[in-house]
């Protein structure tokens, strides 16, 4: 399902308009109060920190925004056909593919924003963390687009297992530097204490904010989590309620995956507005269970990064820093039987599970029984035993 150019959204989707209970403050990480714009100007332009906060229902995309995303988006809708004969399911389904940025991945969708008001503000430099280089290679790439430098600190053990990412990001002109650095006081402090780190993604981001914070002409852009990065990718969920309509179906059940949350969120909340408008929708959130941060572990403050230099958010860490950063706005605020939330974990296949097993992950069975064509009675039963 191909949209045309035009059906390129014209505004952001903000949830937070919809949302019945608003999430916590997010607390300064020296006064343990609650941060307010000041705070965090050192880091991010201020149209992105008002974004963060507001309760607009829907913010206006910049024209030379939309205009960078066209070179891709929309993004096409595709039907899961041999899927669908795999599991032998009555069911149609479908997938948004974004793969088909130029980074491969649905990150550029707020590295292009977040470059965009950097620029606006003055600044002429952005700094981030990558693990696996998705997310560097698309800040590499809207900094190329907008004529910024980009600083990217990327975990080292990547850094050494994926040199075609790294070339990725220096093709594109960003400057990439193996996490922990000696160019950081946050990186020389891991290094002191163990010169073989490997590195994570809460060091590297200690390391971009460090960089960011020391320096007037650059601001720190985060690829997930946040916000105002939920906000960007709501272009994903938008332009899927269109192509659904071009198919001539709406879903029963929207499923996505979360490590930070964006993926999910920009899918998933423009169906959960059609849900707050009264629609019949399930929407899955699909975790991982060797990280699982919907499902279990207590919700509670914590930091974003080793060094403890951001900013805490309100989150569930059951094996706190293995994977930095959830954004509440996945778990705590959605109401309750409005999402739900599934632990996938690799397994060893077994026969009977079919295509679930031969792929060696069991979408804890729901998403298999979901894609199987009883998805609505059965859903139910799993949205009312997972917690949301
Ligand atoms: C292609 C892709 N999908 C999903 C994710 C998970 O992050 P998020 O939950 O923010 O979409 C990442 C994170 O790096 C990613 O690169």
């Amino acid at each position: 399902m191909l949209l045309p150019e035009s059906g390129l959204p014209e505004r952001w989707y903000n949830i937070a308009a919809d949302m019945p209970n608003r999430p916590q403050p997010v607390l300064h990480p020296g006064t343990g109060q609650p941060v307010g714009p000041d705070d965090l100007a050192p880091l991010f332009p201020m149209e992105l920190i008002l974004q963060e906060v507001s309760e607009a229902p829907e913010i206006p995309i910049p024209e030379p925004v939309r205009e960078i995303l066209r070179l891709w988006r929309p993004t096409p809708l595709f039907r899961a056909h041999r899927l669908e004969q795999a599991l032998g399911t009555k069911s149609r389904i479908f997938y948004k593919y974004e793969g088909v940025s130029p980074a491969g991945s649905h990150k550029p969708n707020t590295a292009v924003a977040q470059a965009y008001y950097s620029k606006q503000e003055g600044r002429e430099r952005l700094a981030t963390e990558t693990g696996a280089g998705q997310w560097g290679s698309a800040l590499a790439l809207a900094c190329r687009l907008l004529g910024l430098e980009c600083k990217v600190y990327m975990v080292k053990v990547s850094y050494h297992q994926k040199p075609y990412r790294r070339s990725m990001m220096e093709t594109w002109g960003a400057s990439v530097v193996a996490s922990p650095s000696e160019e950081t006081r946050a990186g020389r402090t891991i290094l002191e204490a163990d010169p073989d780190s490997r590195g994570s993604l809460g060091i590297a981001i200690s390391e971009a904010v460090e960089d960011a914070a020391g320096r007037e002409d650059t601001a720190y852009a985060l690829g997930s989590v946040l916000n105002h990065v939920l906000l960007h990718q709501t272009v994903i969920g938008q332009e899927a309620l269109a192509q659904m309509e071009l198919a001539g179906a709406f879903p029963d059940v929207v499923i996505g995956c979360v490590g930070g949350g964006s993926n999910f969120a920009g899918l998933a909340f423009p169906f959960i507005r059609e849900k707050v408008s009264g629609k019949e929708i399930d929407v899955l959130a699909c975790e991982p269970a060797a990280c699982p941060t919907l499902t279990r572990g207590p919700y509670a403050y914590d930091f974003g990064d080793t060094g403890q230099l951001t900013p805490a958010r309100a989150h569930a860490h059951p094996r706190p820093r293995l994977r930095p950063g959830r954004n509440p706005r996945r778990r705590a605020p959605l109401p309750r039987r409005r999402a739900a939330h599934l632990s996938a974990r690799p397994r060893r296949p077994r026969a009977r599970r079919g295509l679930c097993a031969e792929r060696r992950v069991r979408f804890s069975g729901h998403l298999c029984r979901a894609a199987r064509g009883s998805s609505r009675r059965r859903s139910r039963r799993t949205r009312s035993t997972a917690p949301s």
